[in-house]
């Protein structure tokens, strides 16, 4: 290994600092480097969140989705999904039944469907929460007054991932949406108090990786709760059906960046990187996740929420306990909590710098 490469990673693990171009040197790291960076990620996880794996059960409750962007099969253009809004008494009921199964946080994610006011949606929330678990939402772009009804039901959470943090990349791949009003919503969300949380997909055609390293200065710019980082599948049913697939070993390398520039963060070893390696999940627990978010959602439905190929397949009949399996096999344990954002208070929307909360 190359003594600058050393010397780069030492003085990412400590000041959780560094420029673009040397996070792009990191992501095209390979071999003997690459490995370094995932140990490096690895030690920085057990410093800042330690060895608890937080286990988030997600409720995939409409696939309705008023959006067309390119790369999601759900995309209101693609005609060949059944679609489905499952009732509240439904949502309710699975998640009863992933509290228990021992889930402390449910998610609750849909495409972007208004049919759900946020009057309604902040009845199940309240219902929910009488579970004594937390609840995050993952509903797509509301209004202000929406986002504030849905805190003050008490949601504890939200995720909205950024996609890719390139404007030009985004309006190509988001069309009729906008980059700028995109940001806006997640700066509501974290004035509103809610936990937030961000993301890319790695992989998406025309990225580079300076593009995949202004990503991950977004997340820390906005010192986000949360990021959500997977490949990029294509769905042949959209527009990039034909485009080759994000690699998982880069996925990985953002992932580990990501842990050393966001230390704190709660990062899940998402189900695209499980879809496309089948150690998708272990590789990501082993280069800086420390969240798993295993599908609550009923057998009926799990089918016709195919954002990408293969989300939608059977889920084995031990699955929830395969998870816990897998966390104990690495050496680590479930979280018992409640796994709130374990952001140190002192740190604004700014990128940071500075020694680990104890
Ligand atoms: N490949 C990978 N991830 C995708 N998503 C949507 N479509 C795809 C795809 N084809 C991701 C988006 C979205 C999340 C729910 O799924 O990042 O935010």
């Amino acid at each position: 290994m190359q003594d600058s490469f050393r010397c780069l990673l030492a003085r990412a693990a400590q000041t959780h600092c560094l420029t673009k171009e040397e996070i792009a040197l990191l992501l095209s790291a390979h071999g003997e480097e690459e490995q370094a960076l995932f140990a490096a990620a690895d030690t920085v996880r057990a410093q800042w969140v330690g060895d608890d794996v937080h286990l988030r059960g997600l409720i995939e409750f409409s696939n309705y989705c008023r959006n067309d962007c390119l790369y999601c099969g759900l995309r209101r253009s693609n005609r060949k999904v059944r679609r489905y809004r499952m009732e509240p008494e439904e949502i309710l009921a699975a998640a009863r039944a992933g509290v228990d199964l021992g889930y402390r946080t449910i998610v609750l994610q849909s495409g972007d469907d208004p049919w759900y006011t946020s009057a309604l949606l902040a009845r199940v929330v309240e219902e929910i929460k009488k579970l004594g678990v937390a609840v995050t939402l993952s509903i797509g772009e509301r209004k202000k007054s929406e986002y504030r009804d849905l805190k003050l039901a008490g949601a504890d959470r939200f995720l909205l991932k950024q996609e890719t943090a390139d404007p030009k990349l985004y309006a190509l791949l988001h069309p009729g949406q906008s980059y700028r009003h995109r940001i806006q919503c997640l700066e509501w969300l974290a004035e509103l108090g809610y936990q937030v949380g961000s993301g890319n997909i790695v992989g998406l055609p025309g990225q580079s990786l300076d593009i995949l390293a202004e990503d991950i200065l977004f997340l820390q710019a906005h010192a986000v709760d949360m990021a959500g980082i997977g490949p990029f599948i294509p769905h042949p049913d959209t527009p990039l059906g034909t485009c080759p697939p994000g690699d998982v070993a880069l996925t990985l390398r953002v992932l580990a960046v990501t842990r050393l520039l966001l230390p704190w963060a709660h990062l899940p070893a998402t189900t695209a990187l499980a879809t496309l390696d089948k150690d998708g999940r272990e590789k990501g627990l082993r280069a800086g996740a420390n969240v798993i978010m295993p599908d609550l959602t009923p057998l009926v439905y799990h089918a016709a929420y195919e954002i990408y190929p293969g989300k939608g397949a059977p889920l084995p009949a031990d699955y929830h306990q395969a998870v816990r399996q897998l966390v104990v096999k690495l050496g680590r344990q479930v979280g018992t909590g409640l796994g709130h954002s374990l952001k140190p208070s002192s740190l604004s929307a700014q990128p940071v710098s500075g020694p680990p909360a104890q």
